[in-house]
Parts: structure tokens; sequence; C-alpha cells
């Protein structure tokens, strides 16, 4: 039997109560597919910050916890009660974006998913989306103008500036089309790169670097994108696309986007994945898409299905456990079409039934 260590971080607002959720569908899955996880739950954001009087939203203790895993768990960080402090040590910047650079995260992947029966939970109209779409946004996530050198403000000709640089290497450009090409290989072998090559010399290089990618992958149609004109295209169909690569900034921004006319933020996972180790495992960190919702935080209606869905993708892309990531993932499908429905996705439609967190965790755990 296999052992597997991961790290779970429950952070802040909705994440703990969703996070449960999650565990009783590992206890559930581990059993069935006879495979065995030691877990280590550590704190992070704005329980950090409580815990450490305001110092660190990243503590030692679990940044090494993390290192010692072979994935990171994650629910969601941030919240009001943390927002008075220095930007650097708030959650989002003083834990998420260190994480990733810690872990050399580079690829993140954002499945945008609207289910068929769904399709009342889009501000999209219906006719636009009849049968649904699922879209994966490869973002990369280390790179770009999130990290590039110099970052500050200054004086100059005694006027107030403030500087952000946009860096991209070939080398990142390289990897990270190397992984979307892959994802499209195994989905509909169709990728859209969307970049600003009209204006960036960035996006120049990007577009250089994804077209002698492309050579490796002659199966897959390759697209190109302005990034204005993207966001466009997503609205208007969404279904045309099946996989998108881009960079940071724009990818920060389009699969915010993807996440809106999917539905609901509740149902979203996501993976932020390194590089494989000689041994060919990928560590990665997994969380939902939404944020911590502080505003239904406590209440235990928020939907746990980004949390399940997360929880899947962790076994399949750094546990190697396929099956069990499969499991789970035709359990959520069941428990939607059989139409159990969290408050955010509830419709008031015939055959529906509206569940809190708890039910809606049972009711895919049933389904297993
Ligand atoms: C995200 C978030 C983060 C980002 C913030 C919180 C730093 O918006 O994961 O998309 O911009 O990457
Ligand atoms: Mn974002």
């Amino acid at each position: 039997m296999s052992l597997h260590r991961i790290a779970v971080l429950p952070g802040d607002g909705i994440g703990p109560e969703v996070m449960e959720e999650a565990h009783k569908v590992l206890a559930a899955v581990s059993e069935k597919f006879e495979f065995e996880v030691s877990q280590e739950t550590f704190l992070i954001g704005g329980a950090a910050l409580d815990a450490t009087d305001n110092i660190t939203a990243l503590p030692e203790a679990t940044l090494k916890g993390c290192e010692e895993a072979d994935a990171i768990l994650f629910g969601s960080v941030g919240g009001p009660k943390w927002e008075h402090l220095p930007p650097d040590i708030q959650p989002e910047r003083g834990a998420l974006l260190p994480m990733r650079k810690h872990f050399g995260l580079f690829a993140n992947l954002r499945p945008g998913v609207c289910h068929p029966n769904l399709i009342d939970a889009s501000p999209v109209k219906n006719e636009l989306i009849a049968n649904g779409f699922n879209v994966l946004c490869v973002r990369e996530l280390t790179g770009g103008i999130y990290f590039g050198e110099p970052k500050e403000r200054k004086v100059i000709e005694g006027e107030e500036v403030a500087i952000d640089t946009m860096v991209y290497r070939r080398s990142e450009i390289k990897r990270i089309a190397h992984v979307a090409f892959k994802a499209a290989q195994g989905r509909d072998k169709r990728l859209c790169s969307v970049d600003k090559a009209n204006v960036l010399q960035n996006s120049v290089l990007w577009r250089e670097v994804v077209i002698e990618v492309a050579k490796e992958y002659p199966e897959v149609t390759l697209s190109h994108l302005y990034v204005d004109n993207a966001a466009m295209q997503l609205i208007r169909h969404a279904p045309d696309f099946d996989v998108i690569v881009t960079g940071n900034l724009f990818g920060d921004i389009l699969s915010d986007e993807m996440a809106m006319i999917s539905g609901s933020l509740g149902l979203l996972p996501s993976a932020s994945l390194g590089e494989p180790d000689p041994e060919g495992h990928t560590f990665g960190l997994y969380e939902p898409s939404g944020g911590s919702a502080p505003d239904i935080a406590g209440q235990g209606i928020a939907n746990p299905i980004a949390q399940i869905l997360s929880l899947a993708m962790l076994l399949r892309y750094s546990l190697e456990e396929d099956e069990a990531a499969s499991a789970i993932e035709s359990a959520v499908e069941q428990a939607i079409g059989d139409g159990i429905r969290t408050g955010d996705i509830f419709s008031a439609k015939e055959g529906e039934r509206k569940v809190n967190t708890s039910e809606m965790g049972a009711a895919i755990v049933e389904r297993l």
C-alpha cells in the first residue's frame, strides 16, 4: 500500500469549512482505492497572522511542513480583518505569492467548466452555452510582471513614480508551453495562446517560443489571440476554446472571467504545479479558484465542490492516484446531475434539492 504525505492548509473564511468535506472524501477514496495518506495541518494566511501577532502569514513551520510533503491541499486566505495591515504581509501577498515562488509552482491549471445542468447559474445567455463548456486556462505563475525586477516606488525628477517590470525568459515560456501542449493533447487538441504581441516585447518572444514548441506537438492545433480580443471571445462563445495558455497577469484576469461565466466560483478547482523531480513526481499546491468568501464564512453554506475537486487534482497530478481522482470527479458529476445544490448553484428548478456544506460533502461521499 502506498503512503502519501500531504500538507493541509485550511486558511481563512470558508477555507476550514470546505476543507472538512474534502477530508471526508479523502477518507472514503483512500479506503476504497487502498492507499494511505498522512496529513498534517498548518497555519496560513490570516489564521497565521492571528497566531503570530501579525508577524507573518507564512510561518517557518508551515513552509517546512510543506517541504516535507508530496503536495499541498490549500483552502483560501484573506479577509477584511487583515486588510489594514501593510500590503506585503497581508495573506494574499504575504503567503500565496511567496509559496508559489518558493516551490517553483510555475504552471497554474484553472479549469473553467460550465456543467450543462448549470447553465442557468451562468450570467451568459443560455442559448450561447446550451451544452455548457469546458475550458482549461494554463497560466504561467512565477514570472512576468508579478515578479520582475525592479519593482519599486521612487521619485524621478521630483515626481513619484511606481515601477513594475515584465520579464519573460525563453526557458520560462518554453516550459509553460510544454505543459499547455501536453494538456491539449489529452483533451480536444486545440491550444490558444494569448498575448499582446502588437504592443509588448514580452509577447513577441512569447509567440515565437510557443510557435517553436508547437513543432513537437503536430496533432495540436495552435491559434493566437491578443488578450483584449480573447476577453471578448470568451464571453461571446466560450465553447470555442479548449486550452488557453498565457502569462501571469493575463492569466489572472482571464481565469476570473472564465470562472464568472461558468456559473459559480464554488465549483472550480485549481492546481499550481512545479517541475517533475527526477523520479517523475510533481509537487503541487491545490486550491479552489474562489476566495475565502468572508461574507458567507461560518454559516456552513459554502459550496465544498471546488475544494473537493482540488483534492481530485492533487490525487491525479501529485499522488498519481488517477482512479481515485476520476471517482471523485464522477461522484461530483452525479451529485450535480441528481440536483443536489448548495445556495450558489440553486435555481429552484424542479428536481433540485438545496443543501448545506456538509450535506453536499455527504452526497458526494455517498456516490463514490
Ligand atoms: C489569484 C489571485 C492572486 C493572483 C492574488 C491574491 C495575489 O488573484 O490566485 O488569481 O493575482 O495571482
Ligand atoms: Mn486572481
